[in-house]
């Protein structure tokens, strides 16, 4: 584990204006050559004594470069390069980022930007956020996973042991830029990973979507545009109507219940899964879970099964239900001991917070051959 600073150059003095950015609960997404301008705009406009760019080692050396040039002149800019992969959310990388932010002077006036996967805007959101109580921050999602979901919504945070996302907070970035061009470089399994997520999107709030989304090869083509605004309009009219997470919000959870069991026990294998496969398989347990608990009728969740099962085909997982069980039992969106999930009543509509007996979530898990 390893964090590097990296000095890149000052700039010259930019226009100052005692302009702050509110942080509220609706933040602006820039698309596409556009957001580059919007971007130079707001940082021209904000008054920054230092930009502090969170980069793993990936997007240091394949977007970052492409970012600072289009930005052309900034103020003190430094680089906070972390190690790419999800052990890189964690306390201790934490710690070591705040501790180099404050040694190179980084103040209230400073900005963070995010460039990277969702482990960057999720660490890079959480050091933002609690950093001298909260800088202004900005995430660039360079993966399709973070383009369509982790940039966006305001949630950040980091892994606690084995427990995903277990320290962190609400709170959103000044602006999302979504620049598609950066998946380019994305691996394959990076691109199908991220399009659990659009799947997702599509399961518990547009039938049209799924099936568009369904019908797309993902080995010829790379996700358009406007399949990425889709995902982003469903995922914000979600996040507008319950920012916290108190009820609604949970629809976003589809799939992540056991989706962040098997993620989280995988990682301490030698072939983590991905979040996205983790997430598929995640889905397609909770749809076996949907059709006894939801009236998710039978030849929706074939087709539903169908299709998961045939983009993500080569993902296997085994483990003990009792570990299992003891991660889903710690989730956040459990109440006490209660299992609790967010199923889908049919293609396109999602309902949140179903108890859920322990028999039928390992039956579920068995359904669904991931139990060792
Ligand atoms: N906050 C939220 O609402 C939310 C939602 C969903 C997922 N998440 C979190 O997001 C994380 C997963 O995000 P992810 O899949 O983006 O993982 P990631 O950040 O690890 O990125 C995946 C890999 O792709 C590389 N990469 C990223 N952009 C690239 C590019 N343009 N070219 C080449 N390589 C590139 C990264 O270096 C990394 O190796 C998980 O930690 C998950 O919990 C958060």
């Amino acid at each position: 584990m390893w964090v590097a600073s990296r000095f890149y150059y000052f700039a010259k003095d930019i226009l100052k204006k005692a302009i702050r950015y509110p942080v509220n609960d609706k933040n602006p997404i820039w698309f596409g050559e556009n957001a580059f301008s919007q971007l130079k705009t707001f940082i021209a406009k904000g008054d920054f004594s230092s930009i502090f760019f969170v980069v793993d080692e990936n997007t240091h050396d394949l977007c970052l470069p492409y970012l600072l040039q289009s930005l052309g002149d900034l103020p003190r800019c430094e680089v906070l390069e972390v190690e790419a992969g999800e052990e890189t959310k964690s306390p201790e990388v934490l710690v070591q980022l705040w501790m180099v932010m404050s040694e190179l002077q980084a103040d209230r006036h400073s900005l963070v930007i995010n460039l990277g996967g969702g482990v960057i805007t999720d660490l890079g959101g959480f050091l933002a956020g609690t950093y001298m109580r909260g800088l202004p921050f900005i995430n660039i999602p360079t993966s399709l996973l973070a383009m369509v979901d982790a940039s966006n919504g305001g949630k950040n945070g980091i892994n606690l042991g084995h427990f995903k996302n277990r320290v962190g907070l609400f709170q959103n970035p000044e602006a999302v830029c979504v620049i598609p061009d950066f998946l380019e470089t994305l691996p394959e399994e990076e691109l199908r990973s991220g399009f659990a997520e659009m799947l997702k999107h599509g399961l518990i709030a547009d039938a049209e979507y799924w099936k568009e989304l369904a019908e797309f090869d993902m080995d010829e083509e790379v996700p358009t545009e406007e399949m990425i605004r889709r995902s982003i309009e469903i995922k914000q009219a979600v996040i507008d109507q319950d920012f916290r997470e108190a009820g609604p919000r949970k629809v976003l959870n589809f799939g992540h219940t056991i989706g962040h069991a098997i993620e989280s026990l995988s990682l301490k294998t030698e072939n983590p899964l991905l979040h996205g496969e983790a997430i598929a398989l995640g889905m397609i347990a909770e749809t076996h879970i949907s059709e006894k608990y939801a009236a998710l009728s039978d030849a929706e969740a074939r087709e539903i099964r169908s299709v998961l099962e045939q983009i993500y085909s080569d993902v296997h997982f085994l483990a003990k239900a009792e570990d299992l069980l003891e991660l889903i039992q710690g989730d956040k969106k459990n109440k006490g001991d209660e299992f609790r999930f967010t199923l889908i009543t049919q293609i396109g509509n999602g309902v949140v917070d179903v108890p859920i007996s322990m028999e039928d979530v390992v039956e579920a898990m068995t359904l669904t051959k991931i139990l060792a």
